[in-house]
Parts: structure tokens; sequence; C-alpha cells
């Protein structure tokens, strides 16, 4: 059932686990993130990002997340998020759709241009009830500056001082941490990039709303739960899921040359990426814990 992140988190928080936030990008993987969640009566967050919403169209993601989450069958709350969305104009698109979360990703912008577009995000979307995720310091991508980022990690992670600021200025929810995580397939195939688990400890001390580990792919699961006891309440993953989803289907159509039927070869990426979200509920403490 599609539920408010708001309730959710508030029940995550209390009982010390963390939610995952999964991506998705369309039909099949929507399904397996919320067959997975079924399969582990959790609750979970379902996330896209501009490129899919460019991808799928809006309306179109919208309605299967929709659709599949309130199923009669899928008795497990579902939230509906806006990741790294960049613009405004985004944002009120997603929550005029029906999304109870949004992120504001101006971590690329100036110190006073983050600032004052979360501000306004920030506004805009708790007149409506929803909750806003933003990020300070910059979580690298794959591609662009992952390896410099795994390299240089410390001009890149979040600082204690300017995340208390921060969150006083622009009364944000959550916060997206920069501690080392990287995103994309990039570390899952040349070598996961220390997380600052210390770092971490010194923004936990001074912060008190729930950070967000963006990136999480292929972080180990020790890392894993000591963030989550030091405050990290919602997980993102994305690429483990791609990638399942990927081999799964390179797998099938190389053992079954004659294959032609897309439901099929579909299926087994749906069902690999159900398998991976029931491994990472599991891990993250919210195995169970659907109410
Ligand atoms: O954090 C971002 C996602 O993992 C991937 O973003 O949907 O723009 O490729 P994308
Ligand atoms: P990964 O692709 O590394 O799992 O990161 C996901 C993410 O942070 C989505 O916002
Ligand atoms: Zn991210």
């Amino acid at each position: 059932m599609l539920v408010p992140l708001r309730k959710i988190l508030k029940q995550s928080q209390r009982g010390k686990y963390a939610l995952g936030a999964f991506n998705t990008h369309n039909l099949e993987i929507t399904k397996g993130i919320i067959q997975g969640a079924v399969d582990a009566h959790a609750p979970i967050i379902i996330q896209v990002t501009e490129s899919t919403i460019n991808y799928a169209g809006l309306q179109a993601i919208t309605q299967i997340i929709k659709v599949i989450a309130n199923d009669s069958l899928t008795k497990v709350p579902i939230a509906l998020h806006l990741d790294h969305g960049k613009k405004f104009s985004t944002v009120v698109a997603c929550i005029k759709a029906g999304f109870s979360s949004v992120m504001i990703d101006a971590s690329a912008l100036s110190w006073k241009e983050n600032v004052k577009l979360t501000k306004q995000v920030v506004k805009y979307a708790h007149q409506r009830n929803v909750l806003v995720q933003a990020e300070l310091g910059h979580i690298g991508k794959e591609g662009v500056d992952t390896r410099q980022v795994i390299l240089r990690p410390e001009k890149y992670l979040t600082n204690p001082d300017d995340a208390v600021e921060f969150v006083k200025l622009t009364h944000i929810d959550t916060l997206a941490v920069a501690i080392g995580n990287v995103h994309g397939i990039y570390k899952l195939r040349h070598g996961v990039p220390k997380i600052h688990l210390n770092r971490l400890a010194k923004i936990a001390q001074k912060v008190k709303i729930p950070f967000v580990l963006h990136g999480a792919s292929g972080i180990s699961d020790k890392e894993i739960k000591q963030a989550i006891k030091l405050g990290v309440g919602i997980i993102n993953i994305d690429s483990e899921l791609r990638m399942t989803f990927a081999e799964a289907i390179r797998k099938i159509l190389r053992v079954r040359k004659q294959l032609v039927d897309p439901r099929a070869i579909l299926l087994s990426g749906e069902r690999a990426v159900r398998e991976r979200v029931m491994r990472k509920i599991k891990l993250f403490g919210s195995f169970n814990k659907a109410k």
C-alpha cells in the first residue's frame, strides 16, 4: 500500500532500523522491488530520478508504482520518493503526482545557491506535507568523478559544522551525507572506497535528523550496520539492482538461445531483483517490520 514516507520513517526511527530506498526504472524492476518487500514483509521506499522520469514519463512510472503498491496482495507500506531532483519544476511535478518525499540535490551548486534552492523546495513541500531530503558535501557519480572521489575523499566529505548550519537554515527532514560513498557500477567492478564512519559519528553528534546513505551498492555489511547505528535511516540501492537485473537477462539469453518472449526474458531480471531486495532488507534490519 502506498503510504507517506513520514509514517514509515517515524516507525523506523523508533525501531532503530533503516529503510531501503530502491531505484526503479520500469515495470519489471518495480515488480521485483515490491515483491522483495512483500517476501520480507518490510516497509520500503521506491524512488525515481529525473533520468528515469525522462525515460519512462512521470505519469507512466508513477501509475505503475501506484497500481502495484496499492494491489490488494501488496500488504506492505511503500513510500514514493524523488531521488536526486535537480530542478524545482521536477519537485512540483512529482508532488502533484503524489510523491510523499522529494530530494533536492543542489550539491553541485555553491553553498549559497544550495541553501536558496533547498529553502524554496522545503517551503513548497512542507505546505503540502511532503518531506525533503537535501545533500551536503558531494557524493560522486560514476564516469564523472568516481575516481577522484576514491582518490581524494576529504574535499568531498560533509562538514559537520556546515551540516548543522544547513539544517538550521533550510529545515530539511533528512540529510544525504557524503562520507566517502560514491554512486554507480564502477565501484562494484574496481573496489568500493573507504567509508568514513568517524566522520559520520561527528556529524551525528551535532545533527539530529535521519541521514541518507547514497551509493550503498557494494558497501560491506559491517559498514552498513555501523552506519545504521550512527543514524543512517535510509539506504539507497540502485547499481546492485541494475547489475543483477542485467546479469540475469544476459544469462537467460545465453542459455536459451531461441527465447524471444519478452515476458520470459524480463521475468528473469525481475526475479533476480526480488531476491536482492529481500537480502538488502534483512541487512537493513527492516525485515518483518511492516505494520
Ligand atoms: O543516484 C543516482 C542513481 O543511482 C542513478 O541515477 O537514474 O540518473 O542514472 P540515474
Ligand atoms: P548505487 O547505485 O551506488 O546503489 O547508489 C544509489 C543511489 O544513491 C541512488 O540515489
Ligand atoms: Zn544517490
